[in-house]
Parts: C-alpha cells; sequence; structure tokens
C-alpha cells in the first residue's frame, strides 16, 4: 500500500453557521518534512485549516486525517495527547509578562508535567533553537516584537513536536522581524519540522521560496509548489465548476471582518445606540 500523506484534507468543508462557510470544499495533502504557506486575504479560510489541524474544530463535511489519524474520530480525552504532536505559534506571543524568557518557557514545561531538573537541561537548548538564549533573563517588556515571537516558538518546541502550526506569526512585527521568524521557521523545517504558515504576507512567502497554497472565499485557488510552477487545486467542489456558487460570493476579500454581531434595525429606535 502507498505511503499515506502526513496531512490530508479530503473535500473538507467547514460552516460555522447557517450562512458562514469556513471552508467549502478543500482537499490537501502535505507530506512529512514539508514546509507549506496557506496565503490569502482575511476570511479565506486559513484559520479554519489551521483550527482543523489542531482538532480545535472539526469539519461539517469530508475529512481530516493526521498521521493516520481521522481526526472525526478523535475523542475529547483522546486530543491533549494528539496536541502535544502539534507546537502552536500564536499571532500575539501570548507571553506572560512577569516571568522572564526562561521561565516563559520553563513555565509551558513544568505545566504539562516536566521536572525541575528537565526544566533546568532542556530550556537553554530549546532557547538556543530559535537564537534567544542569549535574552535568557530578559522580561518579555525588554524584547522587540520579533523576539518575543522567538520565545513564543521556543514554548511550542517542549515536546519537540514533528508538526508546527503558526497562524500569522508575523502578523504583529515589521518586514526585518517578519524574515528573521521566518528563517528560523525555515531552518527548524530544515532540521525536519513539518511547517504550516497561514499568512496573508505575499512577500514573505515569495521570499521564502516553498510550497503556496493559495486560498480565496473557502476554497484553494490554485497552488505553487516550491519550485515556482502554478498548478490548478486538485479538487474542485461540482457546484463551484458549474457556477452554482460563485467562487466568491461575498467579496470577501472587500468585505468588513464578520466577527462584528450584525444589528437588525428596529422599527421603534428612537435613540442613536451611542448616545
Ligand atoms: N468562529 C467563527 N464564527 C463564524 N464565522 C467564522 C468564525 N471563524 C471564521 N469565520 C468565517 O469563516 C471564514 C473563514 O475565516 P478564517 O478561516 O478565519 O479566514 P482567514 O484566517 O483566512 O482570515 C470567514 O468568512 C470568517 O468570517
Ligand atoms: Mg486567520
Amino acid at each position: 500500500m502507498a505511503q499515506e500523506p502526513y496531512i490530508s484534507l479530503r473535500k473538507v468543508e467547514v460552516s460555522y453557521n447557517d450562512y458562514v462557510a469556513g471552508l467549502r470544499g478543500v482537499s490537501l495533502n502535505v507530506e512529512k518534512g514539508e514546509f507549506v504557506f496557506l496565503c490569502g486575504q482575511t476570511g479565506s479560510g486559513k484559520s479554519t485549516i489551521i483550527r482543523l489541524l489542531s482538532s480545535q474544530i472539526k469539519p461539517t463535511k469530508g475529512e481530516v486525517i493526521l498521521n493516520n489519524r481521522p481526526l472525526s474520530q478523535v475523542t475529547p480525552e483522546e486530543i491533549p495527547e494528539l496536541r502535544r504532536q502539534i507546537g502552536i505559534v500564536p499571532q500575539d506571543f501570548g507571553l506572560l509578562p512577569n516571568k522572564k524568557v526562561w521561565e516563559n518557557v520553563g513555565y509551558a514545561m513544568r505545566a504539562i508535567g516536566r521536572t525541575k531538573a528537565e526544566v533546568r537541561d532542556q530550556v537553554p537548548t530549546i532557547l538556543e533553537r530559535v537564537n534567544i538564549l542569549q535574552r535568557a533573563d530578559a522580561y518579555p517588556s525588554e524584547l522587540s516584537g520579533g523576539e518575543q515571537q522567538r520565545v513564543a516558538i521556543a514554548r511550542a518546541l517542549i515536546n519537540n513536536p514533528p508538526l508546527l502550526l503558526a497562524d500569522e506569526p508575523t502578523g504583529n512585527l515589521d518586514p526585518a522581524h517578519s524574515d528573521e521568524i521566518i528563517n528560523i521557521l525555515l531552518e527548524l523545517n530544515a532540521q525536519g519540522t513539518t511547517i504550516v504558515v497561514a499568512t496573508h504576507d505575499v512577500n514573505q512567502v515569495e521570499r521564502a521560496g516553498k510550497r503556496v497554497i493559495m486560498m480565496n472565499a473557502g476554497l484553494i485557488d490554485e497552488e505553487i509548489d516550491a519550485a515556482g510552477t502554478r498548478h490548478e487545486p486538485e479538487f474542485v467542489p461540482e457546484q463551484v465548476k458549474t457556477q452554482e456558487i460563485p467562487r466568491n460570493p461575498l467579496n470577501v476579500s472587500n468585505a468588513e471582518p464578520l466577527s462584528q454581531p450584525v444589528v437588525l434595525p428596529t422599527e421603534t429606535a428612537s435613540e442613536p445606540p451611542h448616545a
């Protein structure tokens, strides 16, 4: 039997509610050791893929398979164990402000049951991997955004996970610090970690020269392989092919974020809401 891909999304649809589709039919395979960018405008479905891979949500239709495990079959009790195999880098660093760099990493290790001796032993190595060991005794407020994000990556590495997921890891950084973060992710990938990065930063993506999945309105628009060759998506839902659903029904790229609650006008409203 052929080797299964490490990550496989099969005709995945995610509906957040009756009106909002996160994904409208996405098939995607990622091999072990690959570095993949999910690229596209706000609302195109990048974070939805990251949330599926980290078992924060399940597909409405289709299947997600990670390391031979169909995620639909994972029970809530199994999720912590599954997550230990995945490092997650947040956009907003999420460091504890009153703890030093090494304590931020050590605290995360203690939280998953590591001993003080293990913390002493392993934290320097982890900080070294993201090139921040020289700032081990600094507080987060004393660090640049790029340095803070390196600490966040260090914290994602405490289980030496085979898979690292990063959702807009450079979203809060200037171009120079963004380069630095992408370089660290490329280095971790060169050491064998499979990496999936969601970003809307096309410049970063072009510079890195890795595989790119271009997302648009919950669908894969096209793929660009690491050699720069463009490919059609491997799966396009029938309804999209026959134009029953437009590819970009809400013109999502120009739309306001949909996270604001919709306030319906009432006939009796007599005062402006913020008077
Ligand atoms: N929790 C949620 N509830 C309702 N709609 C959501 C939620 N999360 C995302 N969406 C919607 O799903 C679509 C895809 O969102 P998302 O995956 O976050 O896109 P991206 O990360 O590319 O900006 C968007 O239309 C977004 O508004
Ligand atoms: Mg997002």
